[in-house]
């Protein structure tokens, strides 16, 4: 492509002469332009701007960067009508497995801005840790986020952990994604993903048994329990704290990898399902997740879940799936046909915590963005993520996400017009030396979709976290890939 912008815009087309970089540019909001729409005229010694909204400003102050650098002389007159194909266009970063530092999460989210991404989806709820202040219980981050060390692979450590966010630091990043018109969605993880919740509050389990915040990385029996009201009280106020942190219209209620083992032995779970008429133990996980939808909704908020929330086919159709396993893809599909609606975060396209040779730059930007299952209209848009098992400080971090995030946040701007990997590619090329000035080590061109031994190499090296049958299946990813 003949202009280095990064997503590329929807139209762009040449009009005469030339204009000073430094040339004076005007703004304006313009109501009758859709939110994220933004049109740029350069032209006759002059650039103008008009977006739909604060954040489309926003949008043509990087697409101008972008301009200057790749013409620095002067930027050729063009008129650029820009709008994004998927109003959502998120970007998650786990900070419960590893704690991210305030500054270098900031540091993240003003790199993602700068590529467009819209949401910051805030993973802070987790096995091996929770990490935001808790006003109504306090317990949950004096004892949530301690945990003993560091087992969760080829890594081992014996010193005790124990960051959080406070309030304020909470609030600080909340209005720094604001500044750039990126809204947070907090998550918290239930009924599953709550080993740091029964650290403190044990008595939220089926069996009430002590609980440790978890050192290790793999999937936990360890559940709420669906029978016990005050589970229920407990969640609604802890949703009450943090709402006081998250102003967004968007909440996470998690649903993922919730395994229905304490349910299933546990009196009160079955006396639940009795009283609701609930016919297996995945309809008993709809049932929870949408209890706690329902109180959201009734707060004016949106609920989002992991796909295997829906596995009972009894999810609320107000509640957003999030949707990550392609094996469930059936439920997916069922709950679009009732009116609900998905954001796209397929692991092989999405899931940027495992090495390049695992899934490569191509793969992220290779993501559908229009299933031919789903019904268009229920399609919100897309998301990159990171988890940060393996993930312990600000290199691995950065080279994992970058520019593996900006081939996501492209995929979501353009959708299924997308001008192609080999343009993106030469293009973040081209655009490399941003990710230096924002103070980010992305991964160099060479390494964007390794093949060969040294592709065998570094999966190999990560493959020691996992046991073999786990390696065998992200060879399978590779290849499927
Ligand atoms: C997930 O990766 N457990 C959502
Ligand atoms: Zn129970």
């Amino acid at each position: 492509m003949e202009y280095k912008l990064i997503p590329y815009p929807k139209s762009i087309s040449p009009l005469k002469g030339r204009v000073p970089a430094d040339a004076p540019v005007s703004q304006k909001v313009t109501r009758s332009l859709a939110k994220e729409a933004v049109n740029i005229r350069i032209s006759d010694g002059k650039i103008e701007v008009e977006g739909g909204s604060g954040a489309a400003l926003l949008y043509a102050q990087t697409t101008l960067d972008q301009l200057k650098r790749q013409f620095p002389d002067g930027i050729p007159g063009l008129l650029i009508n820009d709008e994004p194909a998927c109003s959502w266009r998120s970007f998650h970063i786990d900070t419960a497995r590893h704690y991210i530092p305030v500054d270098e999460l900031k540091k993240m989210i003003r790199m993602a801005a700068y590529f467009k991404l819209n949401r910051f989806h805030w993973h802070f709820s987790e096995d091996q840790g929770w990490r935001i202040e808790c006003r109504r219980f306090p317990k949950l981050h004096e004892i949530g986020s301690r945990r003993a060390g560091d087992h969760f692979g080829n890594y081992c450590s014996d010193v005790p952990e124990g960051a959080y966010y406070t309030r304020e630091e909470t609030k600080e990043i909340v209005d720094y994604c604001a500044s750039f018109g990126i809204e947070v969605v907090p998550e918290i993880d239930m009924p599953g993903h709550v080993a740091a919740i029964l650290a403190a509050f044990p008595e939220l389990s089926c069996t009430g048994e002590p609980v440790e915040v978890q050192t290790k990385a793999m999937i936990n029996p360890l559940i709420l329990c669906a029978g016990k009201e005050e589970v229920f009280t407990f969640m609604e106020q802890l949703i009450d704290d943090m709402l006081e942190l998250f102003p967004g219209k968007y909440f996470h209620i998690g649903g993922d990898e919730a395994p229905k083992d304490r349910w299933k032995a546990c009196p009160l779970c079955k006396k639940r399902m009795e009283e609701e008429g609930l016919t297996d133990y995945n309809q008993l996980q709809g049932y929870f997740n949408n209890r706690i939808a329902a109180y959201l909704i009734s707060k004016g908020k949106t609920p989002i879940v992991w796909n295997e929330a829906a596995e009972g086919d009894n999810l609320s159709p107000e509640t957003v799936i999030e949707f990550w396993r392609g094996d469930k893809e059936g439920h997916v599909a069922k709950h679009l046909q009732k009116g609900g609606k998905v954001i796209l975060a397929n692991v092989k396209n999405a899931y940027c915590d495992y090495p390049y040779s695992m899934i490569s730059l191509k793969d992220i930007y290779s993501m559908n963005t229009a299933p031919e299952n789903y019904l268009p209209e229920g399609i919100l848009g897309t998301e990159c993520l990171v988890w940060t098992e393996y993930i312990r400080n600000a290199e691995r971090l950065e080279t994992y996400c970058w520019p593996r995030f900006a081939a996501s946040a492209e995929a979501g701007w353009s959708g299924e017009n997308r001008p192609g990997y080999s343009s993106f590619a030469e293009r973040m090329e081209a655009l490399f030396p941003v990710f230096e000035d924002f103070g980010i080590q992305a991964t160099p061109a060479d390494w964007w979709t390794p093949e060969g031994e040294a592709a065998e190499k570094e999966l190999d090296e990560f493959g020691k976290n996992f046991p073999p049958e786990v390696v065998a299946m992200f060879r399978k990813m590779r290849e499927s890939n």
